[in-house]
């Protein structure tokens, strides 16, 4: 797969790099700039930022790697993010991401941020989503669901297919 930044998509990031004192201040921007527009931050987008900004392509992967808003891999259509914290965690947060991983055939055993082989779902655990009164608390793309069971699980689950 060849990677190729858009002409206008460059000369915004080049433009931007102009803000600064040192070209390698404008890293997070490219990187957010950059996933914006594929989905997910590959190896080529690593060393064309790492050379549009006069870095070494580990200097990238270092930022790729420590912000966990970064992605590595494209994300599936429907992105299932399962708050895990606290309030959320008590409330059965567990159980409710691994009911949605069975639903969709992924490992309930994995760490991270999983995508289906036919690229529909990702499931995630994700840190606090601001509503902890209302836990176990879940995320789809935009939509927000509160008290989230296992049954609501499915009926989420059922709502994505017809999409
Ligand atoms: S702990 Fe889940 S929304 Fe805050």
């Amino acid at each position: 797969m060849s990677f190729e930044v858009p002409s206008e998509l460059e000369a915004e990031l080049d433009e931007l790099t102009t803000h600064y004192p040192h070209k390698r201040s404008a890293s997070l921007m490219f990187l957010h700039a950059l996933q914006e527009h594929f989905g997910f931050i590959s190896s080529e987008a690593e060393e064309w930022t790492a050379s549009k900004l006069g870095l070494q392509p580990i200097n990238v992967h270092e930022l790729v790697t420590f912000y966990p808003m970064f992605r590595q891999e494209p994300l599936g259509r429907h992105q299932i993010k399962v708050c895990r914290t606290l309030s959320c965690a008590l409330a059965g947060a567990k159980v409710v991401r691994d009911a949605f991983c069975h639903k969709v055939g992924l490992d309930l055993h994995k760490h991270g941020p999983q995508t289906t082989p036919d690229g529909l779902y990702t499931v995630e655990f994700v840190e606090c989503l601001a509503s902890c009164g209302t836990g176990p608390v879940v995320m789809v793309n935009e939509a927000f669901h509160e008290h989230v069971t296992v049954e609501k699980a499915e009926q989420i689950l059922a709502g994505c297919r017809g999409n």
